[in-house]
């Protein structure tokens, strides 16, 4: 199988250079068809490691693997053809060293034909971030709530109220020194994503953070409304597909029950009756 990237699709450096600009449209993908809808409608789109609790139903990141990343990157490479791909760096997969992660992104790179990686953290990832950028790999930092250290954060908790906004200064002014492309902002105080919007060099991607950012994201599922009892406040419904297919499914099944469906226009021959 092929991974050539497409000619004609965004890189990276256009992803900086939209700092300020109008603003950047991300999703998430996971699969070729998914990518396939979102690609003429996007600027960057995502293979997020989310992929492990919307589509595996794991209960966090944390198990997802270098070997999902790989399989779902390659599905949704199959989809696109303008949008720029990046895939997430799965967790204990690159925070072991500048070394590790840079095997692990060049694996991806090589295996999914992405053009670039996300990794989580801020300042501790900064000197990662520094060997990356330098070795040819562009690099989407992210920062703020990191769903990867969910369990050092206590939950998937708000981030930067209080003292806590310095730190997440720091955590962006690092990643954009490091040479970050650009820096996913999640689930931060709307006034702390405007300053660190104001303040770095580099285009910011908000997830509920507020429209200050130099660009948004979401994961398609959730703004799709698959999940009917998943209502995050950041995230704004444009269809109801979860209840749409509840509906359809329970016609099909009622259908099938009372000898609808197949009617004779799906049949071959004589219709089939009994
Ligand atoms: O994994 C993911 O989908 C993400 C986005 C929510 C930014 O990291």
């Amino acid at each position: 199988m092929s991974v050539a990237r497409k000619t004609g699709a965004v890189t990276p450096p256009e992803v900086l250079a939209r700092k300020g600009g109008v603003p950047l449209v991300c999703l998430t993908a996971y699969t070729t068809p998914m990518a396939r809808l979102v690609d003429p409608h996007c600027d960057v789109v995502l293979v997020g490691d989310s992929v492990g609790m919307v589509l595996h139903g794991l209960p966090s990141t944390l198990g997802v693997t270098a070997e999902m990343m790989i399989m779902h990157g390659q599905a949704v490479r199959r989809g696109l053809e303008r949008a720029l791909m990046v895939v997430d760096l799965p967790f204990g997969t690159y925070e072991g060293g500048k070394e590790q992660a840079f095997r692990t992104a060049a694996r991806l790179m090589a295996e999914t034909g992405c053009a670039a990686i996300k990794l989580e953290g801020g300042e501790t990832m900064a000197e990662t971030i520094r060997f990356l950028a330098a070795r040819g790999i562009p690099v989407m930092a992210h920062i703020g709530l990191t769903p990867q250290a969910v369990n050092a954060l206590g939950g998937y908790k708000v981030q930067g109220q209080g003292d806590d906004a310095e730190r997440i200064m720091r955590d962006a002014v690092a990643v954009a020194e490091a040479g970050a492309f650009a820096v996913v902002l999640e689930k931060l105080v709307g006034p702390l994503a405007g300053r660190i919007t104001a303040g770095i060099a580099i285009p910011t991607i908000g997830i509920g953070a507020s429209v200050a950012c130099d660009g948004q994201i979401l994961v398609l599922e959730d703004m799709l409304g698959m999940f009917a009892d998943f209502r995050p406040k950041f995230v704004r419904r444009y269809a109801e597909l979860g209840r749409d297919a509840g509906t359809a499914i329970a016609a099909y099944a009622a259908e099938v029950r009372e000898r609808r469906f197949p009617g004779a226009e799906h049949a071959f021959g004589d219709g089939g009756t009994r």
